[in-house]
C-alpha cells in the first residue's frame, strides 16, 4: 500500500470522531451507538443527517459548519478519502461531525428505526451494470427505510444521465413523487438550487463542472410502509462515460470533451 495511504489510515485511527466498523468487527460485537447517536455519541438531541459515499465529506463538513444545531455523519469505505474531511473537522474543531468508515451495504446495522432525519447521496458511482450495487436502488431503499424518519428527505446529486433517469423511473414505479427533480441544477429555479445548497460542491462535482457538465438533482422521501420496493421494468440507456472515480485524467478529459461536443 502506498506510504501516504498508510499514514492517513494511521492518522484517522487516532481521531475519536472517525469510527471504523467493517463487517468482520460487527460479526463479533454490536455497534455501540446504534439508537444512541444523539445521547451517547454527540450528546445533543439535534437532528441526525448522513452523507453516503461522502468521499472527502464536503457536504458533511460544510453543513456541519452552517448548522451547529444538527449532527452530521459522513459514510464511506475509503479511509484515505475520509481523511481529507476529518482533517478539516479537526482544524475547525467541529463537534457535530462524525465519519463512519464502513460499507454502506451494512448501513442499517448502525442506525435504529427512525433515528435519521435526512440523507445526502453525493455523486455515487452509477454502477450501470449492477443495480444492486447502486446506492440508489430498491435494494438500498429497503435498508434506508429501516432507519429513516417519516418524511426524511433524501437528496441525490449526480453527473450521470443514466442514474438520473434510473432514479426517476425507480421513484415512478414505486409511486413516489419527487419533491424536486432537475437535470440541470445550476439553471433551475432558485427554490431548487436552494434545496441543493448551491454553494457547496463536492470534489467530483467541481471536476465535472469545470468540464462543462450539467449537474442533476433529485429530492424525495421514502414511504415507511412494509410494501417491498420494485425495480423499474427496464434500464435507461447507459452513459458513454464512467464516473470520475474511474479512468485516467486524460480519459476523463476526452470523454467530457465528447459530451460537450454532443451537446453543442
Ligand atoms: C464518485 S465518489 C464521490 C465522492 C464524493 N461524494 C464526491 O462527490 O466528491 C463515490 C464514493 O462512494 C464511495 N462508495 C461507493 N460505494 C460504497 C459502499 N458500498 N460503501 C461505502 N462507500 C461507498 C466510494 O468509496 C467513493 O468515495
Amino acid at each position: 500500500m502506498p506510504k501516504q495511504k498508510l499514514r492517513r489510515f494511521g492518522e484517522i485511527k487516532e481521531l475519536d470522531f472517525v469510527l471504523e466498523y467493517p463487517y468482520s468487527v460487527l460479526e463479533r460485537e454490536d455497534f455501540p451507538y446504534k439508537g444512541k447517536w444523539r445521547e451517547d455519541f454527540f450528546q445533543t438531541p439535534h437532528p441526525l443527517v448522513l452523507e453516503l459515499g461522502c468521499g472527502g465529506g464536503e457536504y458533511t463538513v460544510a453543513l456541519a459548519e452552517r448548522e451547529p444545531m444538527a449532527n452530521f455523519v459522513g459514510v464511506d469505505r475509503k479511509g484515505d478519502r475520509i481523511w481529507r474531511g476529518a482533517k478539516e473537522v479537526q482544524e475547525k474543531r467541529l463537534r457535530n461531525v462524525a465519519f463512519l468508515r464502513t460499507d454502506i451495504n451494512i448501513i442499517d446495522r448502525f442506525f435504529e428505526k427512525e433515528e435519521v432525519d435526512a440523507l445526502w447521496i453525493t455523486f455515487p458511482d452509477p454502477m450501470m451494470k449492477k443495480s444492486r450495487r447502486r446506492l440508489i436502488s430498491s435494494y438500498y431503499f429497503e435498508k434506508y427505510r429501516r432507519f429513516l424518519k417519516q418524511e426524511a428527505m433524501i437528496r441525490l446529486k449526480t453527473d450521470s444521465p443514466f442514474l438520473y433517469q434510473y432514479t426517476l423511473d425507480l421513484l415512478e414505479v414505486n409511486s413516489i413523487s419527487p419533491r424536486y427533480a432537475t437535470n440541470d441544477l445550476y439553471n433551475s429555479p432558485q427554490e431548487i438550487q436552494e434545496a441543493a445548497i448551491p454553494d457547496v460542491r463536492t470534489r467530483y462535482e467541481q471536476q465535472w463542472l469545470e468540464r462543462g457538465m450539467s449537474i442533476k438533482f433529485i429530492a424525495f422521501s421514502l414511504p415507511l410502509s412494509d410494501v417491498p420496493f420494485k425495480e423499474p421494468p427496464k434500464e435507461p440507456p447507459r452513459d458513454d462515460y464512467r464516473s470520475l472515480c474511474r479512468g485516467s485524467q486524460k480519459y476523463q478529459e476526452e470523454v467530457a470533451k465528447k459530451i460537450r461536443g454532443e451537446k453543442e
